[in-house]
């Protein structure tokens, strides 16, 4: 096996808990790698006027492998207020670190299944008409494109003159040329034919790769015409190079009321950035919610790998941790698939299955109680017993 080198980063609040209990369960399931660390998230925004500093970025252009916890980030006035008095006023602007890292590392597909593991409470069940109820296997895996579309970050509130003048052009701006500048904001959503195009040609080699019979594409066309149009014109073509896969066009609205009914029957999906966003957090909710929500950052280069919840600050302090750490270590199982060692994620994935299958060792959000202080004394296993059962099935 290659030896290798992984940035870890675990950022704030709960991804400081999660991502260092990820590492042991790499290290036991037989993964050889050195883990350095890199400094990410609000502390730096605070201390420095830079939520991903420069020697981080320099560790991920060597190594070129990143394992991530989660961050805080807060609107720009809180943002702005909790800088250091000493850089305040000095142009610093608060930016997403993830976003940014995304757009600076070119990691285009974000990657993220939603599997259900038997024996979840949280799974999603069914009721049959004599009211007898069922839990259909979901295993659904999202590939949303991760660098531009609706968070490119082209927007503006009060557009300089000369971008209204462009937007003037367009017959459907009429409505809102007279709009107050400081009165009208502006994103914009840009999509390009090449990344889409790489998007959608993985989501099928995926498909191809591990059996699914279906490719998704959610979008909006009919509205969308430009974007979205692109999406689907560029699907089209390129599944005829695939003909044992059904391509499926379902509505980007429409499929968040169909994955509320008959989500086992969807395989690959592939959308836009923000659609990609909203789609995996619902499929996300029918397997077990944030604790279970793993993602890959995926570029030609480089990859970074986290699950898709945040740091929930409100558990961060507490001891012993409560938070569910599976989410981590999936993303951590992720990783290896990643780097071509499928047996070790697999080894990983088949540890969590066995755990969750018993059923004795639940964290708060798998026993469907509220986290807090007394979520322990009510049943719930901390984080430690979830990785310490996670670790004896390994
Ligand atoms: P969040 O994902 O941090 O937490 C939402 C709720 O989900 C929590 O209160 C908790 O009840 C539950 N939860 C999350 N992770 C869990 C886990 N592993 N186990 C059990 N329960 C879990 O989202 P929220 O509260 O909206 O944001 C908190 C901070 O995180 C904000 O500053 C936000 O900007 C940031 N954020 C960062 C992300 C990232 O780093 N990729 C993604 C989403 C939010
Ligand atoms: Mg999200």
């Amino acid at each position: 096996m290659n030896h290798y080198t992984i940035v870890a980063m675990p950022g704030d609040g709960i991804g400081k808990v999660v991502l260092p209990e990820s590492v042991k369960v790499l290290e036991k399931a037989g993964l050889k790698a050195e883990f350095i660390h890199g400094d990410i998230g609000w502390d730096f925004w605070c201390k420095e006027g830079n939520p991903l500093p420069e020697r981080t970025v320099k560790l991920l252009e060597k190594y070129k492998l990143g394992l991530f916890g989660a961050i805080t980030s807060k609107p720009k006035k809180e943002a702005d207020a909790e800088l250091d008095p000493q850089l305040k006023g000095k142009g610093y602007t608060y930016f997403s670190p993830i976003v940014s890292m995304r757009q600076m590392f070119n990691l285009d597909l974000c990657v993220r299944p939603c599997r259900s593991f038997k024996g979840n409470p949280l799974n999603f069940v069914k009721k049959n008409p004599d009211g007898s109820v069922f839990e259909p296997e979901i295993n659904v895996v999202i590939f949303r494109q991760g660098t531009e579309g609706s968070y490119a970050g082209v927007e503006w509130t009060n557009p300089p003159e000369k971008v209204l003048d462009a937007f003037k052009t367009h017959p459907k701006f009429k409505p809102f040329s007279n709009v107050k500048g400081e009165d009208l904001a502006i994103s914009t959503r840009i999509v390009t034919r090449d990344m889409t195009r790489r998007v959608i040609k993985e989501a099928f080699e995926y498909a191809k790769k591990f059996g699914y019979k279906s490719v998704t594409v959610s979008e909006k066309p009919n509205v969308l015409r430009e974007t979205s149009g692109m999406f689907e014109e560029e699907a089209k073509s390129i599944a005829k190079d695939y003909p044992e896969i059904a391509l499926w066009s379902v509505n980007i609205d429409a499929i968040m009321m169909w994955l509320t009914k008959n989500p086992e029957d969807y395989g690959v999906f592939v959308c836009e950035n923000l659609f990609g966003d909203i789609l995996s957090d619902g499929f996300a909710g029918l397997v077990g919610g944030l604790g279970f929500a793993c993602s890959g950052n995926i570029g030609k280069e480089y990859a970074v790998f986290e699950p898709t919840h945040g740091s929930a600050p409100k558990y961060e302090k507490l001891d012993p941790p409560i938070v569910n750490p599976i989410a981590m270590i999936l993303s951590a199982a992720m990783l290896c698939d990643h780097i071509g060692e499928k047996a070790i994620g697999d080894k990983i994935r088949n540890a969590i299955a066995e755990v969750v299958a018993e059923g004795k060792v639940r964290t708060y959000d798998m026993m469907r109680i509220s986290g807090g202080a007394k979520s322990i004394q009510m049943g719930a296993s901390s984080t430690f017993e979830m990785i310490e059962a996670i670790l004896k099935k390994i």
